[in-house]
């Protein structure tokens, strides 16, 4: 089969779905985050990982310590050659056997590991299917030898059940009980103590934790396990545990022992033969249920719908949006593994290796629903309002909350509420269903009071923009309050003095979309479309007038009113974030945009793409905030921070750069930085959260993959402004802001009902557009709303 971009750690499969590493030694782990809704599971490449249901970090199932050198926590499958006594494991871990063949292939919803030891082949799939509790272990065994094999097959996890990191494990092992259930071949597992209170049913460390786990076979299983100690021996290691010596696992079941789960397949295998058995892993409200599921998954014919659910699940939230450019690798990425990216690790399951996490943070997962937009724009209704509703009164926000106990915490950071207003328009410019502003939704009661006010979403957002009025510098900015995007400025306004000017371009975007919205509605609120256009102009006007700084905006000030962003600066001299909301709401007047574009290209693009600000803080400063408390080049210190770094590359598009766009998003596309993956160390097949600045020994080293905004802003950037197609209030907008080098592109996409087949190439001569085949007027294509599919060729001229 041909291989797509190959290096020595692995390559994707002609379709892309799949990512097949070749080894287990990749420079960091190179994980999978399964999550199709509530269950989740991660996989690394070695085979180990952590399972949760609903929240990772409340609610994880599995232990798991975050070390990404040994990366050995996991749930662990051991081979047993019943006649020799060799003990390999089918994945990497825990054994780190030396197979003669090993191949670990991450799909969308699925890692499957395959390795072949001592003339067996095993080939072990996780997957989730969805709508249910629950993770499947399928498993296929093939005697590949000449003799008869007796094999036993152990599974091993440790119990986690409830909140993570335990790090009082020899207090909480006393609360979990296990029991065999015969019948349904499957331990059962529950703890007597929560620490937390979920959906605040009962008293949190006065209360059991509310489900069940279990853990089944889909043969009778020869043996189990449930201590720790009975299973690895003292000061036995997971690498030969001591049970494992022993014919049979012999356990007991109970209350007193070291929580762990292992069950003992004993299986027969004929020269040739392949045998294939199940392990599941899941969890339950009640025992019933657990038997119930543990059952199910008996039947292989079960096991067979699941994955096909699972296949079409993922098919029906990944298939509405598809392109063809001449970039492979930017069709991998937005076909299929940014969408799943973003929907897998950041909206579903929240978590990843480098951040466990569980919460929602308020401007974090509505961002990532944009995702959603071109795809299933219900989902991003759902979550608009899910945030709508973790909203005060007063238009202020939580800054991030906890499923399951709705804990969160309230910090004034001026830019969390006005996400809400930003993603509500975006979602209107997607769907005009502009009956979801007549959405009721409760506010949270103000802290001590019990009190719940509703309101429309309508009225969220308005209170959102509305709170400005009071939180404006003297010098007509808004003020920052304890921070805004970018959450490392964590001490720059603990006196809530300081100003941010990137909020003030921010927020002069979300006026003036505001002010088309109104035009739209049925009755328009005239005190808002009068108000609006002057404040948003006044605070053009107080930017440039007060924060431009030569040659670029200053980024924000501090409590003391001192810059920071600026050229009076020895660190911090120029930030991105102020210069490209700059250009992407229009505050830039035109004569200063050639001198911003070049400061950033100047400062900022370097070789792995534009740095969050540089240079690189090189001590701590404790009036900005752990930002300047990393080492220089790390993460947000004068790092690339790739969430912060796709705004450059749609500010190059508004300002049609088309020889700019694509050369700079091509410096860190995953796939691409992927071909140097000594150097890069990351997944080539997710975005990281930052790539190594100039400033660090590390330049050009990846981290931090999987938990990050900048997925779903990825593809949005990709589809809507590199490929320019981009839905507006009137219709879809045809825009391309192509690389010289692409002549031609196509994408499928739904909008408003309708799904539009779309041609574009480049050509001499004016641009043009047929729509089903007749000349259309413009770049824009109506919303037909018919349900119907449209043909849309258009040729746009050379650059
Ligand atoms: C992290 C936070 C996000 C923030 C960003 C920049 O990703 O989750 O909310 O905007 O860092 O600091």
């Amino acid at each position: 089969m041909p291989k797509l971009f190959a290096t020595r750690y692995g390559h994707f499969t002609p379709d892309g779905r799949e990512y097949v590493i070749t080894r287990p030694d990749t420079p960091k782990p190179w994980v999978n985050v399964i999550c199709p809704g509530e269950y989740g599971a991660i996989i690394s490449q070695a085979g180990s990982g952590y399972s949760w249901m609903t929240h990772a970090s409340f609610n994880r199932l599995t232990r798991w310590e975050q070390d990404l050198v040994r990366d050995e926590w996991g749930k662990h499958l051991y081979c047993r050659d019943r006649d020799s006594g060799r003990v390999w494991s089918l994945a990497f871990q825990p054994v780190q056997s030396k197979p003669t063949f090993y191949e670990c292939r991450h799909g969308i919803g699925y890692t499957t590991i395959t390795a072949q030891h001592h003339g067996v082949r095993s080939e072990y799939t996780l997957f989730v299917p969805p709508e249910e509790p629950l993770e499947i272990w399928r498993i296929r065994l093939e005697n590949r030898g000449r003799r008869t094999r007796r094999l036993d097959l152990f599974s091993y996890l440790e119990w986690n059940l409830g909140p993570a990191p335990d790090t009082h494990r020899e207090f909480h092992k006393l609360f979990i009980e296990e029991e065999y259930a015969e019948g349904a071949h499957a331990l059962l597992a529950t703890k007597r103590l929560n620490t937390i209170a979920e959906h605040g049913r009962g008293q949190p460390w006065n209360v059991e934790w509310p489900h069940v786990a279990f853990h089944a076979l889909s043969l009778s299983p020869r043996g189990f396990e449930t201590d720790k100690e009975a299973f690895l021996g003292r000061h036995g290691t997971l690498r030969a545990p001591a049970a494992l010596e022993r014919p049979r696992l012999q356990g007991k079941a109970g209350k007193w022992q070291d929580a762990i789960a292992s069950l003992q397949a004993a299986l027969t295998l004929r020269p040739g033969e392949t045998r294939e058995i199940c392990f599941t892993l899941g969890v339950a409200d009640d025992r019933a249920a657990a038997l119930r599921l543990a059952r199910k998954y008996h039947a292989p014919a079960a096991v067979e719908r699941a994955w096909a659910a699972m296949r079409r699940h993922w098919d029906r939230f990944l298939g509405p949006l598809t392109v063809e450019t001449p970039d492979p690798g930017f069709d991998v990425m937005t076909n299929l593994w940014l969408k799943y990216q973003a929907m897998s690790g950041r909206i579903w399951g929240r978590s990843g290796y480098y951040q466990p996490g569980g919460a929602f943070g308020y401007r974090d997962q509505l961002q990532d629903s944009q995702v959603f937009l071109p795809l299933e724009p219900a989902r991003t209704r759902r979550q608009i309002l899910l945030h709508a509703a973790h909203q005060y009164g007063d238009g202020t926000t939580l800054h991030w909350w906890h499923p399951l106990t709705e804990e969160g915490v309230k910090k004034p950071l001026n830019d969390d509420l006005l996400w809400l207003p930003f993603v509500t328009l975006n979602y209107l410019r997607e769907t005009a269903d502009f009956a979801v502003l007549d959405e009721p939704v409760p506010f949270l009661p103000e802290p001590g009071s019990s009190e719940r006010q509703s309101g429309t979403l309508y009225d969220h957002c308005r209170r959102a923009i509305d709170s400005f009025w009071d939180r404006m510098s003297p010098r007509g900015v808004p003020r920052m309050g304890a921070g805004d995007w970018n959450d490392g400025l964590s001490a720059i306004g603990r006196e809530l003095k300081s100003e941010s000017v990137w909020l003030a371009h921010f927020l002069v975007g979300i006026l003036e979309g505001w002010v088309e919205l109104e035009h739209r509605c049925a009755q328009p609120d005239r005190a808002a479309i009068e108000r609006y256009p002057r404040e948003a102009e006044a605070m053009r006007n107080a930017v440039n007038q007060h924060f431009w700084d030569g040659a670029w905006y200053i980024r924000a000030t501090k409590d003391s009113g001192e810059p920071i962003g600026s050229s009076q600066n020895r660190d911090g001299r120029i930030f991105v974030n102020a210069q490209t909301w700059a250009v992407l709401h229009d505050v830039v007047p035109a004569e200063r945009v050639a001198p911003l574009m070049r400061s950033m290209e100047r400062f900022l693009y370097k070789n792995y793409g534009p740095l969050l600000l540089y240079p690189a803080y090189r001590k701590p400063d404790p009036e900005i905030g752990y930002l300047t408390r990393y080492a220089p080049g790390a993460r947000e210190n004068g790092g690339l921070y790739t969430h912060a770094a796709v705004w450059a590359v749609q500010a190059e598009c508004v300002l049609k750069r088309r020889r700019k766009a694509w050369a700079l998003l091509r410096r860190f596309w995953p796939v691409h930085r992927g071909m140097e993956p000594d150097l890069y160390q990351a997944e080539p097949y997710v975005a990281p959260g930052n790539v190594d600045g100039p400033d660090s020994p590390y330049y050009g080293r990846g981290g931090w993959t999987w938990y990050t905004g900048s997925a779903a802003w990825m593809f949005r950037i990709g589809t809507e402004w590199l490929l320019g197609v981009r839905p507006t209030w009137d219709g879809l907008l045809i825009d391309p802001c192509l690389p010289p080098e692409w002549k031609r592109f196509r994408m499928t996409r739904r909008f408003r009902g309708s799904t539009y087949h779309i041609e574009v190439e480049v050509a001499r001569g004016p641009a043009r557009m047929t729509v089903d085949g007749r000349p259309h007027e413009g770049n824009l294509v109506p919303a037909f709303a018919d349900g119907r599919e449209h043909r849309v060729a258009v040729t746009i001229p050379p650059a």
